[in-house]
């Protein structure tokens, strides 16, 4: 049985040491499971990782009639044989800690020809809006009705493929158009679109189930409706952001891990950076091996990006990488507009990061400015001190879990089930790794 305790009282200092196995991707998984809506008959999802992302879209499959089945662990079967209207209530309920059930529109559209959404949670890292989604979505026909309690959307007549141009490649927006053109009637031209590794995955789904997609340069992705598709058998493409994060927890804790089931293609960004930082990384077959090689660590610049830059989901474990390299170092970061908050806990245990909430203009940059970016100015080593933290996001969260396990003292770390929304059993990773700490309740 997976660990439950909601707090983690850690004793710093341990290097993490040995293997662990990173599953199918949350920002995949979940999606591929919206797309099960769409086909006529079942469809198998393999490597879903046991994250509680994942229990909440199965709760609002479930609400819609889906079947969902865990055959054996990590093995899912969905079986959208009984679509039906779900109540306002159910699915307010399940939505409000995740932004996936906006994902849910152009299927139940297509399906029922009606959709409903309430408010939007996921990580507070900023306003993270849905005017593109809700934009595509009148773009393809759709009514969208405001009220109070979320969105109504119609579509009585059906959906047409349509024009859309995204004014910044967004991941969501681009699943939106994804998931509503591939049964549309018409072409959907889709310009601006993002190219994530969890997209291009989506898109094998798509094309497993009949969906006619070309990916063709300079973000442009031409979709041909179809009018019906059918399941899908997929194994979900490895989670590149656990691997990142404990690729990065290897050189934070003076560490070595073998990153089972991370594979290179999708990393190739991150890896240059842990290579200047000064970590070694050895790519196998079944996986790579992520350590610090001893001496110093050095200080780098970057700045986060969409695909194929380096992740805004990178950045919150490397900055803590960073307070223990020998100088100074800037993090701009691009994507989101509020992704510095966790930078303060750390502040708290010793380390000199300065954020600029309005970027650091004048500074050279390799991608244009955001009106919005924020830049963190790290400069170390500081050693880290224990302190009680309390986790704010999950990226965040779990960059101070690896904090705690590398200063010094005992530091109690608060609100960890955040975390397990989106890395799997990372408490029992984290003693298999040799962690030292106690879970409380
Ligand atoms: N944006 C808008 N309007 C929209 C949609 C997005 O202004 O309608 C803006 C956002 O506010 C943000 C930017 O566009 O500034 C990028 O957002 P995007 O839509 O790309 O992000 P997302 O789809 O909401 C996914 C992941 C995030 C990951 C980002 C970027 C999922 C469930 N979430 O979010 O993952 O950071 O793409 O790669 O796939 C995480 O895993 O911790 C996480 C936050």
């Amino acid at each position: 049985m997976p660990a439950t305790g909601d707090t983690l009282v850690i004793r710093g200092g341990n290097p993490l040491r040995g293997r662990v196995d990173v599953r199918g991707a949350k920002n995949l998984a979940t999606k591929a499971m919206v797309a099960a809506l769409l086909g006529e008959t079942p469809s198998t999802l393999m490597d879903v990782p046991d994250i509680s992302d994942v229990a909440v879209v199965k709760g609002l499959l479930e609400v819609h009639g889906v079947k969902v089945t865990e055959s054996e662990p990590g093995v899912y079967d969905l079986d959208p044989g009984n679509v039906e209207t779900a109540h306002f209530a159910q699915v307010d309920a399940l939505a409000s800690s995740s932004r996936i059930p906006i994902l849910f529109c152009g299927p139940l559209l297509h399906r029922l020809g009606e959709a409903f959404i309430p408010d939007l949670g996921g990580c507070r890292i900023g306003d993270r809006p849905i005017d593109y989604h809700l934009d595509a979505l009148r773009a393809f026909g759709a009514t969208v009705d405001k009220s109070y309690e979320g969105i109504h959307l119609t579509a009585p007549t059906g959906l047409v493929g349509t024009s859309i141009v995204l004014p910044y490649p967004s991941v969501g927006a681009t699943e939106q158009v994804l998931l509503t053109a591939v049964m549309a009637k018409g072409t959907t031209e889709l310009r601006g679109a993002a190219i994530e590794p969890e997209i291009m995955d989506l898109i094998a789904i798509l094309q497993k189930m009949g969906a006619v997609i070309t990916v063709e340069p300079n973000r442009v992705i031409l979709i041909e409706g179809v009018e019906r598709l059918e399941g899908y058998r997929h194994r979900a493409i490895f989670d590149r952001n656990e691997a990142a994060s404990w690729a990065t927890a290897a050189l934070v804790t003076n560490g070595d891990i073998f990153v089972a089931g991370a594979k290179q293609p999708q990393l190739t960004t991150f890896l240059n950076v842990f290579r200047k930082v000064g970590g070694k990384f050895d790519v196998e077959d079944e996986g790579i091996r992520f350590y610090h090689p001893g001496g110093k660590l050095n200080p780098v610049t970057i700045e986060t990006d969409v695909h194929p830059g380096f992740m805004t989901d990178w950045q919150q474990p490397l900055v803590v990488a960073l307070t223990q390299a020998d100088g100074v170092s800037i993090v701009h970061e691009t994507v989101y507009e509020n992704r510095f908050g966790f930078t303060e806990a750390l502040i708290q245990m010793g380390a000199n990061i300065v954020v600029h909430p309005h970027g650091l203009e004048g500074v050279p940059r390799r991608v244009a400015r955001r009106e919005f970016e924020q830049s963190a100015v790290i400069t170390g080593p500081t050693p880290l001190q224990a302190r009680d933290i309390r986790v704010p996001d999950l990226r965040g969260g779990f960059s101070h879990v690896i904090a705690a396990l590398s200063a010094e003292g005992v530091s109690r770390v608060s609100n960890v089930d955040l975390i397990r929304r989106g890395y799997e059993h990372f408490v029992d990773k984290l003693s298999d790794l040799g962690a030292d700490f106690e879970v409380e309740d």
